[in-house]
């Protein structure tokens, strides 16, 4: 009997709805050609009308509804006009990221064929690195709180959490998978310069890993710098490991430098497996687009192919982004406006998967 693969689908808001569909699409069309099964099961929580109705972003048992899954394909949350985003970003993809203990958030940049770099002389092959962000402490903590509130002596303290376990466990996953690419380089991203505490330690953790792998060469750059070598000089990068914000700024800008948000793809990833882990497109929900049928469903569907390639079925997962490829650089009646074509959000997704389909 094939195997089946369980699934949680969490839409979410705006082009979430839109772009999750031409995901799941895709990756029936590869279950088909690779034989295994994919079971889905969709949720309509995590996001604004939900939270309209309910007053949260999550069930109070969301643990216990999701966590039996193998893992969860999310779209994207967030609508701004109903909820602020603060709230709905930390009462769902942030409760689930650190609920699920998914503390390594990867994220492939490559230059693929058919889309054009905004960094002119750039070609396919040029750029091909990953972003490892730290995501479940750092930066993005609640402890802190305002004194004197109203007042002129107002103050606000916010505090950056690094725990050691945090940090070890990222930078080794970083380590590891550097250790598995074939230029073996490593960039961790700081500003021991500026953030006299917390970045000095991080520094010492990662030199303390480096010296457990030999074969790999390891290098540091100050963010500000290697925000601006993203953009001067990205074929330098193989994988490129940070922190909770550094990763999440690096994270967006990598991929922009690849052409364009919308074929970004993302995942969450709960290493030990004792979670599922979520696997979603970079972008957010795009309200400035949203409801018209035009979004770029790429980023979800590769970000399936990082969910296949998770659950063991590499064959199937490689032909995802062979087929992306293909459809990119020889189908340009297909592409969204965001790759200068006239297509829609159905068309590119429906190439794709026929695409796959055809093996
Ligand atoms: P966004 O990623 O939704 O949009 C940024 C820009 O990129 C917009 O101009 C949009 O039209 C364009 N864009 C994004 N995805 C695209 C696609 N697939 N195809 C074509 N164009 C695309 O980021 P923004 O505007 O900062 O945030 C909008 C909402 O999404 C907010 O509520 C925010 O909190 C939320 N958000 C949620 C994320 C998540 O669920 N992981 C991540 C980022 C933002
Ligand atoms: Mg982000």
């Amino acid at each position: 009997m094939s195997q089946c693969h369980r699934v949680a689908v969490i839409p979410g808001d705006g082009i979430g709805r839109e772009v999750v569909p031409e995901g799941l699409r895709c990756l029936q069309a590869a279950a088909g050609v690779h034989g295994f099964m994919l079971e889905t099961v969709e949720f309509g929580f995590a996001c604004a009308e939900y939270w309209q109705r309910h007053g949260e972003l999550l069930p109070p048992d969301w643990k216990d509804v999701l966590g039996g899954y193998d893992a969860l394909f999310f779209g994207a949350v967030g609508w701004p006009e109903v909820v602020p985003d603060h709230i709905s970003l930390w009462g769902s993809l942030l409760e689930i990221r650190r609920g699920f203990d998914q503390y390594v958030n990867l994220r492939p940049v490559r230059l693929l064929r058919g889309v054009r770099s905004p960094l002119r002389d750039h070609g396919p092959g040029d750029i091909d690195f990953v972003v490892v962000r730290e995501n479940t402490e750092g930066e993005y903590s609640r402890i802190g709180g305002r004194i004197f509130e109203g007042t002129d002596r107002e103050t606000v303290l916010q505090e950056t959490v690094l725990t050691r376990i945090g940090v070890d466990r990222v930078l080794r996953y970083a380590f590891d998978l550097a250790a598995a690419r074939p230029r073996r380089h490593l960039t961790w991203a700081t500003k021991s310069n500026g953030i006299a505490v917390s970045m000095p330690y991080w520094d010492e953790r990662a030199a303390a890993m480096a010296q457990r792998y030999p074969d790999v060469t390891a290098d540091k750059d100050h963010i500000d710098i290697l925000a601006a070598k993203f953009v001067l000089r990205p074929g330098q990068y193989d994988v490129v490991v940070a922190g909770n914000l550094f990763g999440d700024i690096l994270s967006d800008l990598g991929p922009a430098c690849a052409g364009t948000i919308g074929i970004a793809p993302s995942a969450n990833i709960n290493p030990d497996r004792t979670w599922p882990s979520l696997f979603e497109p970079v972008h957010g929900s795009a309200p400035d687009i949203a409801g018209r049928g035009i979004a770029n469903p790429v980023g979800q569907i590769w970000s399936g192919a990082m969910l296949l390639d998770h659950l063991g079925e590499q064959a199937a997962a490689a032909g995802m982004v062979a087929a992306i490829e293909k459809v990119l650089a020889g189908r340009p009646e297909v592409l969204t406006p965001d790759l200068g074509g006239p297509g829609t959000t159905e068309s590119l997704g429906k190439a794709i998967a026929e695409e796959i389909a055809a093996g």
